[in-house]
This record gives structure tokens, sequence and C-alpha cells, in this order.
């Protein structure tokens, strides 16, 4: 739609928001987007402090939130209420999915509209594609109705949560100390950051030929600036898998260090 993206980058408690409101103050972006439980792709979840000290800057500069809550459930730890929560002005979109938890092909999500963003929401919703499909929309009633629903996402929490740990001690042991990483609270995967210099779709490459597949950090950036970095997904692979998978990412990461001049 042509829509000009502002990147602005994260730190361990979420978005820096200290640039945000610098560039509140100097573009007047017409929309702030965020993910604030277990953020993709760095798996954050932001404090409640963090929750309040946004929305009162989109309150100060009259800038509409869109929050993306898409893993929404898939905490190991209790989160904050979503900003959503929190808002009093209408100013905050809350946009969910059972795409992450139940069936991605449903593509059946939700959103909580309140105010006047309300009728031009249903009204660009109708022009895109009239209506999500009802069947997919009845699957999911029905779904929700037999009371599983709940149970299914206590078992992905503890799932992944087995997974997440594996995968962390299969890095201990086979990552080179250059690599940082974030230990996520929830969530599908890990960020890993890796050193300047590092050629990330080279390492890709090696990897997908020894059947290994992880998503460039490159793709989470708009215009792909930003630094080296991997998506590294835990959720559905094996404990075996996640083993040899990282030991292969290992080798290749202990490999391309030995070939590059760090910086
Ligand atoms: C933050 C976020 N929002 C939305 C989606 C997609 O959701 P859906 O399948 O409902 O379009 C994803 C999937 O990767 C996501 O990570």
């Amino acid at each position: 739609m042509g829509a000009r993206i502002i990147g602005i980058p994260m730190n361990a408690e979420g978005m820096n928001l200290q640039l945000l409101e610098k560039y509140l103050k100097s573009h007047h972006p017409k929309l702030i987007y965020t993910i604030s439980t277990q953020h993709n792709p760095t798996g954050i979840a932001t404090s409640q402090n963090h929750r309040q000290q946004l929305l009162q800057l989109a309150e100060k500069y009259e800038c509409p939130i869109l929050e993306d809550n898409a893993y929404e459930g898939l905490n190991f730890e209790p989160v904050p209420p979503p900003i959503k929560a929190l808002d009093k002005q209408d100013l905050v979109i809350y946009a969910g999915t059972f795409s992450k938890t139940l069936i991605p092909g449903l593509r059946v999500g939700y959103m909580v509209v309140t105010g006047k963003h309300f009728q031009p929401l249903v009204e660009r919703k109708l022009m895109h594609d009239i209506h999500t499909s009802t069947i997919s929309q009845a699957i999911v009633s029905e779904y929700l109705a037999s009371g599983h629903y709940r149970r299914h996402r206590r078992r992905l929490q503890t799932e992944n949560l087995l997974s997440r740990n594996m995968m962390l001690q299969a890095m201990e042991s086979y990552f080179p100390q250059e690599a940082k990483w974030t230990v996520p609270n929830g969530g599908l995967f890990l960020w890993v950051q890796l050193p300047l210099n590092f050629d990330i779709s080279e390492i890709r490459k090696q990897a997908i030929e020894q059947n290994v597949l992880f998503a460039s950090g490159s793709a989470f950036f708009p215009k792909k600036q930003g630094y080296p970095a991997m998506r590294l997904s835990f959720s559905n692979s094996s404990e075996s898998e996640i083993e040899l998978g990282i030991s292969i990412l290992g080798k290749l990461l202990k490999k391309h260090l030995l070939s590059v001049p760090l910086r």
C-alpha cells in the first residue's frame, strides 16, 4: 500500500521508547505497530511498565497502536494484560490469530476494535475479501465451544518449554561464544545475534544443504537492514532433531568464524 515503514530498534525491554518518541515528534506517523507478547522474532514479552509508557506516548502524540498479539497464550510464564486492556481512548487495535496455536491453514484471526476505527476497518475488510471463510470460522467456533482449546494451549506450553530448553542446552554446547541469544519466556523461537561481518545468507545456504532451515534476521528489518542474526524455531522438531540441527549449525558458525575477520 506504499506505507513508509520506520523500524524502531529493540532493547532487552522491547521497543526503544526514547527513539520512538523522537520519531513521533519528527515524523508524525499514522500508526505504531507492536507485538507486546513474545515478539516475532526476538521472543521478548514487554513489561506492564513498558506497555503503559508506550500507550502514554500514543496518547500524547495521538497516534493509534496496532497491537499484534499473534503469540497470545504461548507464554510459559504469566504476562501482563495486553495494551488494549489499558486503552481508555480507543487508540489501540488488538489483533490475534489461531494460526500459531491451532491450524495456520484456517487463516482465522480476530480483532478488538473500539471507537472510530471500527467502521473504517470493517469496510476495508469487506473490500479486501468480503468475509473470512465461514466454514473455517465454524470449525474454530465448534472447537472453542468444545472446551479443548484451553487444554490444547496448556499442552503446547509444556511441549514448547521442553523444546526451548533442549535448544538452549544444545546451543550452549555447540555454538561459538561469539553468538548471543535471547531466552524468551514463550513463543516459538529464539533470536541469535552474530558478530558483524557474518554472512548469514551464506550460512543459511550451507545449512539448507544439510536440511537445516532457519529464518535470516534481515527478513525482520524494514528494508532488510540490521545486523547478522538468525531466528531459530524450536516448536516443530523433535528433541533429537533439535540436537542434530543445532550441532550442524554450530559447526557452520565455527567454520565461518575462522574464515571472516571480526569487526
Ligand atoms: C506477529 C505475527 N502476526 C501475524 C502473523 C500471521 O498470522 P495469520 O496466519 O493469522 O495471518 C504472524 C505469523 O508469522 C506473526 O508472527
